[in-house]
């Protein structure tokens, strides 16, 4: 899973947790088609790595990413943007990974930035991580899912106030509505509350670990009663596996839990 690319690092830093750094700082991290190629090629590694089991994705310390790039976008015309599908290939990295994602946000997270950190399934920022959809001021709107996610993350009355406006919001904020599952004093404390709490994941049953986020993915597209139907079709399939036998036997007698991950 560690071969090189040009605009972005990946390593292993941690049993069973891959890291993503978006590395493209003289743009700020701004997304280019080839940098989501390549964020693509390295989700679907990890996703088929047997030593990886969860990933952080992280931009700098002064930007997770400034938004899709303006300049590859700026001269694109209708047809074009409409047969070659711009940005579909977005929608990828919601899918190639079916290991839990953490975006581990700091700095910029504009435009496209923000969209790609609300694709994760956890997210954490620093306090004053810079939140935002400007497209609005580019003559666009959000096209990565940002009316979508944010709306759902925040609520139709602040999605349209940030959409309409373009006004960014602070890690702080984020934290108190809900996008950020947690919030840290700085860059440091930041990447490693993300490698750890992707350690903790890490250290469970894998088939568990991927059923519980697939379960918790459906409460974004189901209606509640589809919704708890699903989790108990999967939540039984699971007394099919091994691990649920190991783990529930090894809490009655005291034990750490040896996962076989079947
Ligand atoms: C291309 C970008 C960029 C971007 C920054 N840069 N953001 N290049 N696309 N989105 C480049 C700058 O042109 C500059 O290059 C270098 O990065 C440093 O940026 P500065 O502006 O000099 O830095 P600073 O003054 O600190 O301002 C930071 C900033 C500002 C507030 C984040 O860069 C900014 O407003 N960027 C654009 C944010 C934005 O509108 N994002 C949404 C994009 S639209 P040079 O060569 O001059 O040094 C979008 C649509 C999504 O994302 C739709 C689907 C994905």
């Amino acid at each position: 899973a560690c071969r090189s690319y040009e605009f972005i690092e990946v390593s292993e830093p941690r049993p069973g947790v891959g890291l993503v750094k978006l590395n493209r700082p003289k743009a700020l991290n701004a997304l280019c088609s080839p940098l989501i190629d390549e964020l693509n090629t390295a989700l679907r590694a990890f996703q088929a790595s047997p030593t990886v089991a969860a990933v952080v994705l992280t931009g700098s310390e002064r930007a997770f990413a400034a938004g899709a790039d303006i300049k590859e976008m700026a001269p694109l015309t209708f047809s074009e943007a409409y047969t070659k599908s711009f940005i579909e290939s977005w929608s990828d990295l919601t899918t190639a990974l079916k290991k839990p994602l953490i975006a581990a946000v700091a700095g910029h997270a504009l435009g496209g930035g923000c969209e790609l950190a609300l694709m994760a399934d956890i997210l954490y920022c620093t306090a004053n991580a810079n939140f935002g959809q400007p497209e609005i001021k580019l003559g666009v709107i959000p096209g990565a899912g940002g009316t979508q996610r944010l709306t759902r993350a925040v609520g139709k009355a602040r999605a349209m106030d940030l959409i309409l406006t373009g006004r960014s919001f602070s890690g702080e904020d984020a934290e108190r509505w809900g996008v950020a599952a947690k919030v840290f004093p700085d860059y440091e404390a930041l990447l490693e509350g993300a490698l750890s709490t992707a350690e903790t994941i890490a250290g469970y049953s894998k088939v568990a670990v991927q059923a519980a986020k697939e379960a918790v993915n459906k409460s974004q597209d189901l209606a509640l009663r589809d919704g708890v139907e699903y989790e108990r079709r999967v939540f039984h399939s699971l007394f099919g596996t091994n691990d649920q036998k190991i783990g529930m036997k090894a809490f009655a007698e005291k034990k750490k839990p040896e996962w076989t991950h079947s």
